[in-house]
């Protein structure tokens, strides 16, 4: 069903579903609706809602089509008329007309084309379709308006795109080749961040550790966010073992600012399935990398992605995974069964894994990096560290905040959101921590 008549919307919604680089996407076609004058409210209310969507795995993309369907009934039934709506991010890249042809929606705009979001609108508005999955050369970053509210942790993405191609991975596909955006705009619009309240700053990338301008790497970019007067904190994500360059692991000891936090996806602990993934990187490579970190950094808590049931995968290959996850002891990682996706190289090969095969390997998996994730959270219990409140928890007066390696720390106090206070870790769980003040550093 399309909506009948379109016009100017005055209110919208931007509802994000992907990655990080996903989110900030989203916030910042918030801000360039809001520059035009329409109104942020939410999406069973809005004029025009933004559905900014992911491409990574089958159910990300499913969800997209169940997602416009529940919109548009609970819109009807509710003020007897549909919404505008607008596909943004890699389905709408990797989908383009399939969307309109399927589900019949107003606008698609690609996530390197969403700048044109405003003028698509107008398009749409007027009964014209309203498409753009465009990969200008010059990036979308010139022409959005200027960061203005930001939370105490802003994302900053300074690296675009990924020429890896890893045999199952969309995201070459949907985000295209390898960009990095230039020194001087990073570095303003990072401090356009600390004006406007960031305290702590996630560089992002698809392969952030590629960034590189001028013969300058991630490190040097570091460095000089490390000046930034008002910018406490820095991360990065997600990096690239290849990419893993000296300077970048020397920064863990030198730079202050940089948190002892690295997530570096290895997919998988046999080398025989990394060469089938065409992850370029070995298992004992990986493993003299992280090896290399914690020696410059002991504390570091180190983070990770795995694929299980990638075709091909046998018992042997699993346990191959599974004592990798040993021998890393991870602060935390992410799993994620083995999606084939259209048009990707691991779609077509022999050997695709049963769905209970997978789940299976999932569950055990899944039951290794929570034991560790709570033994490393037990080892810090006792350890005095400095805390960004982020967010309100669920008792009265208590909020919630990241550690230094990003665990969640619930905390009863008297700051407020954006405060940095000192604590010490008193208590852990499998996902989270509780502490104690100590010193209020900062407000
Ligand atoms: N550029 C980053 C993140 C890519 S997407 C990187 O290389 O690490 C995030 C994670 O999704 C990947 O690390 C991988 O673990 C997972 N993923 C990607 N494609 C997938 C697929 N087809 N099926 C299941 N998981 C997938
Ligand atoms: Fe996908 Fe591999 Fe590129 Fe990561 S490095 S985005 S997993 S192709
Ligand atoms: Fe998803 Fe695109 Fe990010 S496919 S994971 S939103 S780069």
């Amino acid at each position: 069903m399309k909506p009948a008549a379109n016009s100017a919307p005055k209110t919208f919604a931007v509802k994000s579903f992907g990655c990080q680089m996903n989110v900030y996407d989203g916030d910042r076609m918030s801000e360039l609706m809001a520059a035009q004058g329409l109104t942020a409210t939410d999406a069973d209310t809005a004029d025009l809602v933004v559905l900014n969507t992911c491409h990574i795995r089958e159910r990300a993309t499913e969800k997209v089509y169940s997602d416009i369907g529940r919109i548009r009934k609970h819109a009807m039934a509710k003020h007897g008329k549909t919404p505008m709506i607008a596909i943004a991010g890699c389905v709408a890249q990797a989908e383009g007309e399939e969307i309109v042809r399927r589900a019949k929606v107003d606008v698609v705009v690609g996530p390197q084309a969403y700048h044109n979001l405003p003028e698509l609108v107008a398009k749409a508005a007027r009964g014209e379709s309203a498409l753009d999955t465009g990969m200008p050369v010059e990036m979308k970053f010139g022409h959005l308006p200027a960061r203005r509210r930001v939370p105490p942790s802003a994302f900053l993405t300074v690296q675009e795109g990924c020429d890896k191609f890893c045999t199952y991975c969309v995201v070459p596909y949907t985000r295209g080749a390898e960009v990095s955006r230039p020194w001087a705009h990073i570095i303003d619009e990072a401090k356009a961040l600390v004006g406007a309240g960031a305290r702590e700053i996630t560089l992002l990338g698809q392969n952030v550790n590629a960034w590189e301008d001028d013969g300058r790497g991630l490190h040097d970019l570091i460095v000089a966010l490390d000046r930034i007067e008002g910018l406490a904190r820095i991360r990065y994500t997600t990096s690239h073992p290849n990419d893993m360059r000296e300077g970048l692991i020397r920064a863990h000891a030198e730079v202050e600012k940089l948190m002892p936090f690295l997530h570096l996806p290895v997919q998988a602990g046999s080398d025989r399935i990394l060469k089938a993934m065409n992850r370029s990187h070995t298992r004992d490579s990986y493993l003299r990398l992280l090896d290399g970190v914690r020696a410059v950094r002991p504390d570091i808590a180190l983070s990770g992605d795995f694929i299980v049931g990638f075709p091909g995968e046998t018992d042997a290959d699993f346990a191959e995974t599974l004592s990798l996850v040993d021998s890393v002891a991870y602060a935390q990682a992410f799993s994620f069964k083995y999606s084939p996706r259209p048009g990707t190289p691991a779609a077509d090969m022999a050997d695709q894994i049963p769905a209970e095969v997978m789940d299976e390997r999932l569950q055990r998996l899944q039951a290794a990096i929570n034991r560790d994730q709570e033994a490393f959270n037990q080892a810090t219990v006792g350890r005095t560290c400095d805390l960004l409140l982020e967010r309100k928890g669920k008792l009265p007066g208590q909020l919630i905040g990241k550690s230094p390696w990003l665990q969640s720390v619930h905390l009863v106090t008297d700051a407020v959101i954006g405060d940095l206070v000192e604590v010490e870790i008193v208590s852990a769980g499998a996902n989270s921590v509780a502490g104690v003040e100590r010193v209020s550093i900062a407000a």
